[in-house]
């Protein structure tokens, strides 16, 4: 193990609570109850860690960063080499696969297409099982192995439910997983039962799915992992820590992230804000989030909001409306009634970022182009660098700024979307007709059938120069 941090708080969780941020309520309870919202008033809860003061920050920083030399399992997890700002002790029960330490690359193609001198991705689809999940479940199984929960349960458009599975098998926990029955990706779901979870296949979309497994977890058996549990969380604000280790503690102008459920924006939000009281940052980059069209009900509220509240700090609208039937081709993000929205909001608000959506044909050419930059995505996480060149085409991020864009899944959870996108045959149901939207593909690079013969091989690499 590496050496240990000098002054940092041992006992991470003995002061830590969770803290219901409703602000007419704001009542804090223990850190080891099992509950997902506020118990007096329903509203969100967050975990309060204490951070470490100021004086620490630059041994903190020299500690996360010598523990990438150790092979100690702890130190070689992404979220927990920055346990520090965790809310769990030294004999926490650490279920981990090696989690985070994701690569952050240049990607100089989408920042030519996005109308940037420059652009970085910070690709969370290289973690164990192809997306940033298993960062927060990490610490959510964790969580459970703590509290002694012997089930495990989410609801899912496919990624949550593999990681999930993945964390619980290695727990050694029974793992039940809720997805909308057709809507989740082949790869997705060949994930989840190869890591043994009991699948329930359910008719209706994500939200149904969320509203039961929200029933589900009054039942003293089942312990819930979705985002609504801030331990979740907790795991995937480390993304934020790890990021701006990368960054040389220099926070770019803008991070952008695909919004969906709203724990992962939540999550950057939170760790960004813990950097920035720790004195590690010296400035909070501008957060955007960017939906796809179809399934946009945060965008919609963000589109309604006035300057004034707008600002950093304003009050929150009481409620988002939901979208009842979400349509994107994007089936992680295809989610019409997000359960952290308010905690998104206030992040994107406190940092001055932007909520917009983007469409199909934005999202399935934004995809191409990070292809060509050699990384590869799932279609959720295009909407970064679709909604980037937006953001670049309205004068709201200008070319010479440094951004970074959040890729969330890699690119084989759903190689029938690329494929379909390659070979001109993508196309997306169009609101109550039957008749399917096409959407033709800028960028097709599809196979051609040639000739067994060298020169006829020749003669097609000439050809597609
Ligand atoms: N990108 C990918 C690849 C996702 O799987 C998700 C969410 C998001 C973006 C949106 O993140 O929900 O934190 O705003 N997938 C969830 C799931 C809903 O069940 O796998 P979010």
């Amino acid at each position: 193990m590496a050496e240990p941090i000098a002054h940092a708080t041992k006992e991470g969780s003995a002061q830590a609570v969770q803290r219901c941020l409703s602000p007419a309520c704001g009542a804090s309870f223990g850190i080891r109850e099992r509950i997902y919202v506020c118990p007096k008033c329903g509203g969100p809860l967050e975990i309060e860690c204490p951070v470490p003061c100021a004086a620490d920050a630059a041994s903190l920083r020299a500690g996360w960063q010598a523990r990438r030399a150790s092979f100690e399992p702890r130190d070689r997890s992404g979220v927990w080499r920055f346990r520090e700002l965790l809310p769990f002790d030294e004999r926490a029960p650490i279920v981990t696969l090696a989690e985070g330490n994701t690569p952050l690359y240049d990607a100089p193609r989408s920042a030519e297409y996005a109308g940037l001198d420059g652009l970085r991705l910070k690709h969370q689809g290289c973690n164990p099982t192809g997306s940033f999940k298993d960062t927060g479940m990490t610490a959510a199984v964790t969580q459970a192995a703590l509290l002694g929960a012997r089930r495990v349960a989410c609801a899912s458009t496919g990624n949550t439910a593999a990681s999930l599975a993945a964390y619980a098998a290695r727990a050694g926990l029974q793992c039940a997983i809720l997805v909308p029955r057709g809507q989740i990706t082949s790869a997705k779901l060949a994930q989840s039962m190869d890591y043994g979870a009991a699948i329930c296949e359910l008719d209706g979309n994500f939200d149904d799915c969320m509203r039961l497994i929200q029933e589900l977890g009054e039942d003293p058996s089942i312990y819930i992992a979705n985002s609504i549990n801030p331990f979740r969380i907790e795991g995937q604000k480390t993304v934020a820590f790890e990021l701006m280790e990368q960054c040389g503690w220099r926070p770019p102008d803008h991070v952008v992230v695909p919004g969906g459920n709203m724990g992962n924006s939540s999550a950057f939000g939170k760790g960004f804000g813990e950097l920035l009281r720790l004195g590690l940052i010296e400035q909070l980059p501008r957060l955007s989030i960017v939906q796809a069209e179809g399934a946009a009900p945060l965008a919609r509220l963000f589109a309604g909001l006035d300057d004034a509240h707008r600002a950093p700090r304003s009050p929150l609208p009481e409620s988002i409306t939901p979208v009842a039937d979400p349509r994107t081709l994007a089936t992680a993000i295809k989610i019409g009634s997000p359960v952290s929205w308010e905690k998104a909001l206030r992040a994107v608000l406190d940092s001055r970022g932007q909520i917009i959506s983007v469409s199909e044909q934005e999202i399935a050419d934004a995809k191409a182009i990070i292809g060509r930059d050699g990384i590869g995505c799932e279609p959720a996480s295009a909407t970064t660098v679709a909604g980037i060149k937006k953001l670049v085409a309205a004068g709201v991020i200008r070319r010479d700024e440094s951004v970074v864009g959040v890729l969330t899944g890699h690119v084989l959870k759903d190689p029938d979307y690329v494929s379909h996108y390659h070979r001109g045959t993508l196309s997306i149901a169009s609101g109550n007709a039957a008749a399917a939207q096409p959407i033709a593909g800028k960028f097709r690079n599809a196979p051609e059938r040639i000739a067994a013969t060298k020169a006829a091989i020749l003669d097609y690499l000439e050809r597609k120069r």
